[in-house]
């Protein structure tokens, strides 16, 4: 029953569904085979384009919905994941400065900061409540794939463009000279 999942086509910056608030998915489609496919496919994507976050509008689709996973230091944190409908709010006021990229926005990296530990309420795509406290990365995370929904991208998040960087100067002139693990894109 299960089809292989497809690789879908990511879109870049300047498509106008990335600058577009995305429709929450409809009740009908919790359970259904067209959730558990895009589900799937997004996944399947990510994993495919060396992702660890994509949100349904990167693949052009206007829907409140997007996948995930967190690596850990000995395989996932996180495994693969997709929250439907999600719902974000901060806990505290702690910011954390971080480095990301983004794959509809392939080649740059820029410091963004983001809130170091949020709340997370959503749906599985059967529709099984999720609620779930992420901090650190699984909380940068979120917060960069929830932005897609809303026609947010992280430079709009920047809070100075100096940092903007391509990954191989990136890579030359600041990889080394930080702790940071190299990201994968969002
Ligand atoms: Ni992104």
């Amino acid at each position: 029953m299960d089809a292989q999942p497809q690789l879908l086509r990511v879109i870049r910056l300047g498509h106008p569904v990335l600058r577009s608030v995305a429709e929450p998915v409809p009740e009908a489609w919790f359970g259904s085979g067209r959730l558990h496919n895009l589900a799937e496919d997004l996944k399947h994507t990510m994993i495919k384009e060396d992702g660890v976050g994509l949100a349904a509008p990167q693949v052009a689709e206007p829907l409140r919905l997007f996948a995930y996973w967190v690596p850990g230091e000995d395989g996932p944190e996180v495994t693969p994941s997709v929250i439907v409908n999600p719902e974000i709010k901060p806990v505290g006021d702690g910011i954390e400065e971080g480095w990301e990229g983004c794959l509809s926005i392939p080649g740059l990296r820029g410091v963004v900061p983001r809130y170091r530990r949020v709340k997370i309420k959503g749906r599985d795509i059967e529709g099984r409540p999720i609620s779930l406290t992420a901090d650190g990365f699984h909380a940068r995370v979120v917060q960069h794939e929830l932005d897609h929904l809303d026609g947010i991208v992280f430079l709009d998040r920047m809070t100075s463009m100096t940092s903007l960087a391509f990954e191989p100067e990136w890579e030359e002139y600041i990889l080394h000279e930080t702790d940071e693990d190299e990201p994968h894109d969002l």
